[in-house]
C-alpha cells in the first residue's frame, strides 16, 4: 500500500491528520464544558430527583439528611455511595445490604419494585451525586445485574 502513495501526495496526508487531530482536541474541548464534574448525564440526574421528589422525600428530606433518629440520612451514607448492585436491592427489593444492621430506626422503609430499571438507574445515580454525594452513576445494566435472582 505504501509503495502506491507517490511523494506529492504526503503533504496532503499531514494537513488531513493535522486536521483530524484538532477535531479530537476540540470535541475534547468542548464536551469537558457540556459536561457536569464527572461523567453523570444530566438527563438522568433530573428524572432521578424527580423521582426522589416524589417517592423518597417525605422521609430522607429535601436535604437528603433525613430524620434524627427516625430516617436515615442519604449525604455520605456508605450504602449510597457503596457497592450500587447492593444499593439497588436495597431500594428495589428492600434485601438488606451487609453492613447495614437491622433495628437502628423504629420505622420500616417501603420497597420500590415498581421502578423501570431505567427510572431505577436515574434515581439511584441522583442520590449517589446529590446531597454532597461522589460516587458513580449507575447505568440500566447495572439495575438489570443486581436483579438477577441469585
Ligand atoms: C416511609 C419513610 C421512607 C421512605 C418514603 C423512603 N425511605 Fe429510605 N429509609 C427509611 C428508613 C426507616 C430507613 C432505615 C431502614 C433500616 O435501617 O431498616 C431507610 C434507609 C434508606 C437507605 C439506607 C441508608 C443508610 O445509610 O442506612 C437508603 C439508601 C434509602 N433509604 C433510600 C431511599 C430511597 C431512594 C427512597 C425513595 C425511592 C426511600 N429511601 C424512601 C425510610 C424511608
Amino acid at each position: 500500500m505504501a509503495a502506491l502513495l507517490s511523494y506529492s501526495s504526503l503533504p496532503q496526508l499531514h494537513r488531513a491528520a493535522c486536521a483530524c487531530l484538532m477535531a479530537v482536541v476540540l470535541s475534547a474541548c468542548s464536551s469537558d464544558h457540556s459536561s457536569s464534574p464527572s461523567t453523570v448525564p444530566a438527563a438522568a440526574v433530573e428524572r432521578g430527583a424527580q423521582i426522589y421528589a416524589t417517592s423518597c422525600i417525605a422521609c430522607h428530606q429535601a436535604d437528603g439528611h433525613g430524620v434524627a433518629k427516625v430516617y436515615p440520612s442519604l449525604a455520605a451514607s456508605a450504602v449510597v455511595t457503596g457497592d450500587a448492585g447492593a444499593l439497588a436491592r436495597w431500594v428495589i427489593k428492600g434485601q438488606r445490604p451487609a453492613g447495614m444492621p437491622a433495628g437502628r430506626f423504629a420505622a420500616a422503609m417501603p420497597q420500590y419494585g415498581w421502578l423501570k430499571d431505567d427510572d431505577a438507574a436515574a434515581l439511584l445515580t441522583h442520590l449517589r451525586s446529590g446531597f454532597g454525594n461522589q460516587a458513580a452513576p449507575v447505568t440500566r445494566s447495572d439495575i438489570a445485574q443486581a436483579l438477577v435472582p441469585r
